[in-house]
């Protein structure tokens, strides 16, 4: 190990000998020299071992040869010994945060001596070879989605429950859940032979209450919120002397929790670690993994992660106390917590580097990187972790761009994968971080919406939606996937300019959440000039379906603009659902000199159609 001497300006030597941080060798120096920014003219590091052998007072220090880089201060750390700071300077990554005293010394002990491999599993340290390659660091994701009960929630139940005492154990515990820590305590009380009841609200999905009656827990479901589930619990706790077993405030929980940084640092031992993300809610994992990792391995940082409506731990940590939120985002329901922990904010006050919130289409594209990289799926709040670390890579590209070709080693805890099918629809549909939406006001003529196409072309367009208005405009609804530019970023901004300076005035509605959810299954419907009361020929509405590939709604268009001279598109919907074929509604204007001509048309195009002037649909809403 080596040490060095720091010299910040002529008149001030620093020390480090690594272990206390820089220490103002002359303490009657002022320390108001030491301030962020501060050029450090010369470091010089010797071996620990020649320092030991010299004698006080500390050698005068060489001449100071030029600097070879400009080096500044960018970090000062206050260490709780007189004169003693870290610094961290320019060419040297900012300081981890210290283990203080009392979690290396509680906290290291429980969770070296936690008992959870009686149900869980040393969970592998899994390469993300996609996102690896695609971020140019070494990703790793460690893969507590494979546990058992498809979460980490057991190792803190597991410890919690074989640390009772014979007459806790008699008299049976009881939980709280609607989910990963309901069937961590079931599964961990049916191994242990213990009786275990669990509360959970009335309405929770039956999906999760039979999962916990499978892993042999005893449900009661009792009220409409968590909240009144909460005081069943606690009543079966005072009138039948049950033992709560609390989520993740309880320093066996956390400990638990804390064997997962065990495995981590075994695994990467003499490997280089960087950061590891963990996901947020009451804090139970965080504390239990910074609590390991600063005690053995400092430098590496430990980031939490929160879903941005539901950042208790962020706000905590902000307001510097337990900070209740008034309402909590359900999204990444296993990591909703309104109110974290009090031993659990008291750690990751001390230990943790950082936190991160994330947005939920953060998240879904989060559980699709998850997806690409391990086929497995995700729940929300299990994918965390890996949303945090690419909002972390992007930012660090963003604000530091020397640090590009920098590689580094992050790991991510994938914590759980009890998703809920019926969600996978939404999460695919707010995946694509590289989907953009928009809105196009073309002038209302034959051939300008496939005008219009032909400057997205060949980006893959994944909605398109058109509506005849009147004779001069109509706006298009649509939604294509961005391209990169040759740095690797998206090239949105370049499809905007191009169509701005096309003429078309373009709206963007990547960020506008009505436009998402509804906005584009919408056709714009009823057109003023297609029932029948003007002059315009009427209206034939057609179903389509193509063989769905890249370019296969390019064609479609160029085939149907064709015979365009003798009728007008009046209507148009299409999205792209990742299905083998393509669907697109198309409304047509046609007069009835025209009608023979596009009936050939239409069997010349090949395609499979039907009629749906008929559909109770388009007379209700359409026509
Ligand atoms: C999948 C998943 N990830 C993360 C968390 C958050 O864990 P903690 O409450 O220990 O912060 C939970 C909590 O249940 C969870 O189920």
């Amino acid at each position: 190990m080596s040490a060095s001497v720091i010299y910040v300006d002529r008149s001030i030597v620093w020390f480090n000998d690594r272990r206390y941080g820089y220490r103002l060798l002359d303490p009657r120096t002022p320390t108001t020299s030491l301030a962020l920014g501060a050029p450090i003219k010369f470091i010089f590091s010797f071996s620990r071992a020649r320092r030991a052998r010299r004698t006080k007072p500390f050698p005068l220090p060489p001449p100071a040869p030029p600097p070879r880089e400009k080096l500044r201060i960018v970090e000062i750390t206050p260490y709780p010994l007189p004169h003693f700071f870290f610094l961290t300077h320019t060419t040297m990554r900012p300081t981890s945060r210290l283990c203080k005293p009392w979690v290396r010394n509680e906290y290291l002990q429980r969770i070296l001596s936690a008992r959870v491999y009686d149900v869980a599993l040393d969970t592998p340290l899994m390469k993300a070879n996609t996102m690896s390659q695609r971020t140019g660091h070494e990703i790793l994701f460690k893969r507590e989605d494979l546990q058992p009960v498809f979460s980490f929630k057991l190792r803190g139940a597991y410890n919690c429950l074989a640390n009772l005492t014979e007459t806790q154990r008699q008299a049976g515990v009881v939980a709280c859940s609607a989910g990963n820590h309901a069937q961590g305590v079931a599964l961990s009380a049916t191994k242990l032979q213990l009786d275990a009841t669990i509360v959970m609200p009335t309405g929770t999905p039956n999906i999760k209450v039979d999962a916990v009656r499978a892993h042999g827990g005893h449900v009661v479901l009792h009220g409409d919120t968590y909240d009144e589930a909460q005081e069943e619990a606690l009543r079966l706790v005072s009138e039948e002397g049950r033992t709560l077993i609390h989520p993740f405030d309880d320093p066996l929980v956390i400990a638990g929790q804390g064997t997962i940084a065990t495995e981590i640092l075994k695994e990467r031992n003499g490997k280089p670690l960087d950061v590891i993300f963990v996901c947020c809610g009451g804090g139970g994992m965080l504390a239990g993994i910074a609590s390991y990792v600063k005690s053995v391995r400092p430098q590496v940082k430990v980031i939490g992660v929160e879903a941005e409506d539901a950042a208790g731990m962020t706000e905590s940590l902000r307001q510097g106390k337990v900070t209740p939120l008034d309402s909590v985002g359900l999204f990444a329901d296993g990591a909703s917590v309104r109110v974290v922990g009090t031993e659990t904010f008291r750690i990751c006050e001390e230990l943790v580097d950082e936190m991160i919130t994330v947005s939920t289409d953060e998240i879904c594209a989060a559980i699709k990187v998850a997806f690409n990289d391990t086929r497995s799926v995700l729940e929300p709040a299990g994918a965390l972790g890996i949303a945090g670390m690419e909002k972390y890579i992007a930012q660090r590209k963003e604000s530091s761009p020397n640090t590009r070709n920098e590689q580094n080693t992050y790991v991510a805890i994938t914590s759980g994968a009890n998703m809920d099918f019926d969600r996978l629809r939404f999460v695919s549909e707010r995946a694509d971080a590289t989907e953009t939406f928009v809105s196009v006001l073309i002038p209302e003529r034959p051939g300008s919406f496939q005008e219009l196409y032909s400057k997205i072309y060949p980006r893959n367009v994944t909605s398109f939606s058109y509506r005849y208005k009147d004779d001069t405009d109509a706006y298009i609804f649509m939604s294509f996937q961005s391209g990169k530019t040759f740095d690797g970023g998206s090239d949105v901004e370049e499809v905007l300019e191009d169509l701005d300076s096309n003429g078309y005035i373009v709206t963007d509605l990547s960020t506008n959440e009505m436009a998402k959810v509804h906005g584009r299954y919408l056709c714009g419907g009823r057109s003023t000039s297609t029932g029948g009361s003007t002059n315009a020929p009427e209206e034939l509405l057609y179903r389509f379906e193509f063989p769905e590939r890249p370019g296969a709604l390019k064609k479609f268009l160029d085939t149907l603009s064709q015979g365009s001279a003798g009728w007008n598109v009046s209507l148009f919907h299409y999205r792209y659902h990742g299905a083998d074929v393509g669907r697109v509604l198309v409304g047509v204007q046609v007069s009835d000199e025209w009608r023979e001509s596009w009936n050939s048309f239409l069997e010349d195009l090949g395609y499979n159609y039907e009629s749906e002037n008929a559909n109770v649909v388009y007379r209700q809403f359409l026509k």
